[in-house]
């Protein structure tokens, strides 16, 4: 099996890594994301509206999740996955894009493990990415639809800036958006803010996206499993997912009874130590509710049934510097079985 030996490659290598090396940094100068609370606690909203399917709801903006810190919001478009519209209270055209729905997140999760970089990004030298986060944006029916109601909205209110934001698959979604209004309309007023995003690319695209859409903050929460993913090998520079900057961590500081929440805005280098990285990333409830807003959908049985398969969790390992990292010391466990298996139940959440 190609992915596989893909693994086995990169224990081997991984083994017999000088301890010398060290890790890449993405380089970047200027220009470096702001984190503003108040924006992301909006955003959030949004990432989490977008969930809704009932369209009708979503037009007319009184879903159960309309309101609040987004009330006003004009809806210019829907797409397949997401929405685009106008936000007054911000003064901005917010475009959200939503995640794997329902029972399928748990699936999704444990397939990120194996996730290739497979495809070399347009004219973009070294920069790599997975294909199937590239492709959900960059579909027939999403993406030409995202610029048609661009356009409207900037026909409507003039040249304003873009938000662009999205949970879980949908942030991956909202990073190749914002990459692609920089690259190719040359659109720059544009802010990038996700919640749980998976990695999507390799280092040389970490640091060719974080000089183009500058204006981005991955928000991570605690455990969250999914920014763990797919996994980072810091020995394999050259073959490693990275993520880009800036990264900001919300977790839990204190002891006992007194526990208060922290938000750290973390460094340039997109892969800091000392934020998410420092923890296992051993929860899909973190994953599922951020600054209190409730993100996936909870229809049905919903994220009741999400439970992660106990062998997932044991593939994290503590590096000799402390950071967690994935690695799996049994290539040849089958991947099919660990899918349908995957329904034991177990107290890693
Ligand atoms: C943070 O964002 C809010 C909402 O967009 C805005 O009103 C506020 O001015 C921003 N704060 C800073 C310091 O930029």
């Amino acid at each position: 099996m190609k992915q596989t030996s893909w693994i086995k490659v990169a224990i081997l290598i991984s083994l017999f890594a000088v301890s010398s090396c060290r890790e890449i940094k993405v380089k970047h100068k200027d220009n470096v994301a702001v984190y503003n609370h108040t924006l992301a606690t909006i955003l959030v909203e949004y990432a989490s509206a977008v969930y809704l399917s009932d369209l009708t709801d979503l037009v007319t903006w009184t879903c159960s999740r309309c309101g609040d810190l987004t009330e006003g919001f004009e809806v210019i478009e829907l797409v397949v996955d997401g929405f685009v519209g106008v936000a007054p209270n911000l003064n901005a055209i917010v475009i959200a894009f939503r995640g794997t729905q329902g029972n399928s997140i748990q699936n999704w999760i444990e397939d990120l493990y194996w996730k290739q970089l497979d495809l070399d990004y347009p004219d973009m030298p070294d920069a790599m990415v997975h294909h199937g986060f590239y492709s959900a944006y960059h579909d027939t029916t999403i993406q030409p639809g995202i610029l048609k109601a661009i356009k409207r909205a900037k026909g409507l209110y003039g040249n304003i800036d873009i938000m662009i934001t999205g949970h879980s698959m949908g942030g991956a979604m909202a990073a190749f958006c914002g990459l692609d209004l920089a690259v190719n309309y040359k659109i720059h007023n544009v802010q990038v803010v996700t919640f749980g995003q998976p990695r999507i690319g390799n280092t040389a695209f970490a640091s060719r996206y974080s000089k183009l859409v500058p204006n981005t903050i991955r928000v991570t929460n605690n455990h969250d499993i999914v920014p763990h993913l797919p996994p980072y090998y810091p020995r394999l520079t050259q073959k490693t997912y990275h993520h880009f900057p800036r990264e900001v961590w919300l977790y839990d500081d204190g002891f006992d009874t007194l526990i208060y929440p922290v938000e750290k805005v973390c460094d340039d280098s997109g892969e800091d130590p000392d934020c998410s990285r420092s923890v296992m990333g051993n929860s899909i409830w973190d994953h599922l509710e951020y600054y209190g807003v409730e993100l996936g959908d909870r229809t049905e049985e919903g994220s009741c049934r999400i439970v992660m398969d106990p062998r997932v969790a044991t593939y994290q390992v503590e590096d000799a510097e402390g950071n967690f990292i994935l690695s799996r010391d049994d290539p040849s466990s089958s991947l099919v079985k660990m899918k349908t298996e995957s329904r034991i139940s177990s107290n890693f959440i």
